[in-house]
């Protein structure tokens, strides 16, 4: 029998690159001879992304914070079983855009829903499954905010922004609060990275986070 693969979440506010670095850091263990499976939260799988699209279409403005909670929880609940639990137990890595942390940074601490009750739905949805290790991208939100939705302008993709990200700054600013919290009571497992470096200087500390479990795995 393979042995468990690792679990990777990278987190962290709008426009702060994590899917850029979900993507380096998975091009770089693969390039270890690690088998990864790279993922990203709302999504993922073929429900997973309708959902996505429900929750970020700007035309629901009206989603009301339980409702939203609880769409974020049925694409995690989906991803879990179909994508992450069955790639782990064949010894794959998985590196996920986002997870459980997002849930308790954007509808805890942004929205304001109750800690607790999004820890235990969050333990439903995922069946009490925790990352080894997870990246927080920090960086000043106004800053994020705007590289984000110029990224998307690019692409003609909620040319003005997704619902999340037209969020006012106050929301977010909460959010970022949020995660350093978490990071706060789990420093082991959540890693907080500055982004004010260039992207490469960037995925060379999230490698530097990364390489004692590859060192474990020798
Ligand atoms: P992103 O994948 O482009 O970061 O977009 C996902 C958006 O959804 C982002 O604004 C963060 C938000 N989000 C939550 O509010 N709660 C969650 O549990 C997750 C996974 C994402």
């Amino acid at each position: 029998m393979s042995k468990r693969g690792k679990f990777i979440t990278i987190e962290g506010v709008e426009g702060s690159g994590k899917t850029t670095q979900a993507t380096l850091l998975s091009d770089y263990l693969r390039k270890e001879g690690i088998d990864v499976v790279e993922t990203r939260e709302p999504g993922g799988t073929e429900i997973g992304e309708r959902i996505r699209e429900v929750l970020l279409s700007p035309a629901h403005a009206g989603l009301v914070s339980p409702a939203e909670l609880f769409l974020f929880l049925a694409a995690r609940a989906q991803q879990v079983s179909e994508i992450i639990l069955p790639a782990l137990g064949a010894g794959k890595w998985v590196v996920c855009d986002r997870f459980c942390d997002a849930t308790m940074a954007y509808q805890g601490y942004g929205r304001g829903l109750d800690i607790n009750i999004i820890r235990s739905v969050n333990e439903l949805a995922t069946g009490g499954l925790v990352p080894d290790i997870t990246i927080l991208l920090d960086l000043d939100v106004e800053i994020g905010i705007r590289r984000a939705v110029s990224a998307k302008r690019e692409f003609a993709n909620h040319a003005s922004g997704d619902r999340m990200e037209k969020e006012g700054p106050e929301f977010h600013r909460s959010v970022r609060k949020g995660y350093f919290e978490l990071a706060s009571r789990e420093p082991d497992r959540i890693r907080v990275i500055p982004v004010s470096g260039s992207v490469e200087e960037v995925h060379r500390t999230v490698v530097s986070l990364i390489k004692p479990f590859l060192v474990k795995r020798a």
